[in-house]
């Protein structure tokens, strides 16, 4: 089916949290959805950042339903916490898991609890915060979870022996080991989903190439360099901007022939249009996502049993 992005259908009446989504992809998520008429929450881990990308919104888009909700993903206290405000909105119909460390650090940083710093931003936390507010979606007629992927699980390889890359750590690997973690827990969520008749659509997406230098500017949003542009500018055949990244979660959410499994991207792999897309045969198989499930859970200290 196709899918125009400059003319969404209708979100009023929904409600949609998206983490990390003071900045990129997650900022022009909650800003295509807030134009369509959702109420959005934007839970971020900066209250200041917050605000900006809150005021953003407000000034670009009539009418907006918007809110910030306090969130940093790679602390147990403040997921657990948004956990709890998620609850007590209600209904929720779609969480987008974007938060992410896109640049991990050179040598191996590691959060309170002891797990590496890049798993446990683009995994961990979100695998808590999943686990802790699905009534909430369960509530909803129509709810999805939306997992960012990445190409960069195209890459890599996800090291089940050593997911925490104690032995064996590089910036790359950490990043792209993360992204194939997120995506077979997508997919896997999506499983257990079904065998549990849980009414709940988990949907894996990834945006393509998408470049700040590319992007519209914003204040408080989106202020790259003039030399940021130009180099950005430079790789434009083959990039876009995190607006248009941000289509395919966007699609992801408000399409109501996505499924649960299916995993989205950009028509030309990294850029263009949201259509449906390839995923890795690892970050789909089952004996990977039933022999990582328990690994999160012990890392996250948090069970999620659905079966
Ligand atoms: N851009 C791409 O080409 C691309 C490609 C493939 C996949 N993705 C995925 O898409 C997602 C968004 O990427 P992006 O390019 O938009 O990245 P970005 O511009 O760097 O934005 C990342 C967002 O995540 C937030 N974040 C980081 N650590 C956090 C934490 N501990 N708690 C809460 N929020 C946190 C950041 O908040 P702060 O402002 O506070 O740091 C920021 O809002 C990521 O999951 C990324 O892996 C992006």
């Amino acid at each position: 089916m196709g899918w125009d992005a400059a003319s969404l259908p209708d979100a009023s009446g929904r409600t949609v949290v998206i983490t990390g989504a003071n900045a990129g992809v997650g900022y022009f998520t909650a800003e295509q959805l807030a134009r369509a008429g959702a109420h959005v929450v934007l839970a971020c881990r900066d209250p200041e950042r917050a605000e900006a990308a809150v005021s953003a919104i407000r000034r670009r888009v009539t009418r907006a339903s918007v809110e910030a909700m306090p969130l940093d993903v790679t602390d147990r206290r403040s997921i657990d916490a948004a956990a709890e405000a998620i609850l007590e909105h209600g209904t929720v119909d779609a969480l987008v898991l974007n938060a992410g460390i896109v640049h991990p650090p050179r040598s191996r940083r590691t959060d309170d609890e002891g797990n590496e710093l890049v798993l446990s931003t683009n995994v961990l936390g979100h695998f808590r915060l999943v686990a802790r507010a699905l009534p909430a979606l369960t509530s909803a007629p129509d709810a999805r979870v939306v997992t960012l992927g990445s190409l960069a699980s195209r890459l890599g390889r996800l090291r089940l022996d050593d997911l925490q890359l104690e032995r064996s750590y590089t910036s790359w690997r950490a990043y792209a080991g993360s992204k194939i973690a997120a995506q077979a827990f997508g997919f896997e969520l999506d499983r257990r989903f079904r065998a549990s008749a849980t009414p709940v659509r988990s949907i894996v997406v990834h945006p393509g190439y998408s470049t700040s230098g590319r992007t519209p500017g914003i204040r408080g949003v989106n202020q790259p360099t003039r030399l940021k542009r130009f180099a950005d500018n430079l790789q434009a055949a083959w990039t876009q901007g995190k607006d248009d990244g941000a289509h395919v979660p966007v699609r992801a959410v408000l399409d109501a022939d996505i499924e649960g499994g299916d995993y989205l991207g950009p028509a030309l792999w990294t850029k263009g249009a949201p259509v449906h897309a390839p995923a890795t045969r690892a970050s789909r198989s089952p004996r990977l996502g039933a022999r990582l499930w328990p690994l999160l859970e012990q890392a996250s200290g948090q069970p999620f049993a659905l079966l």
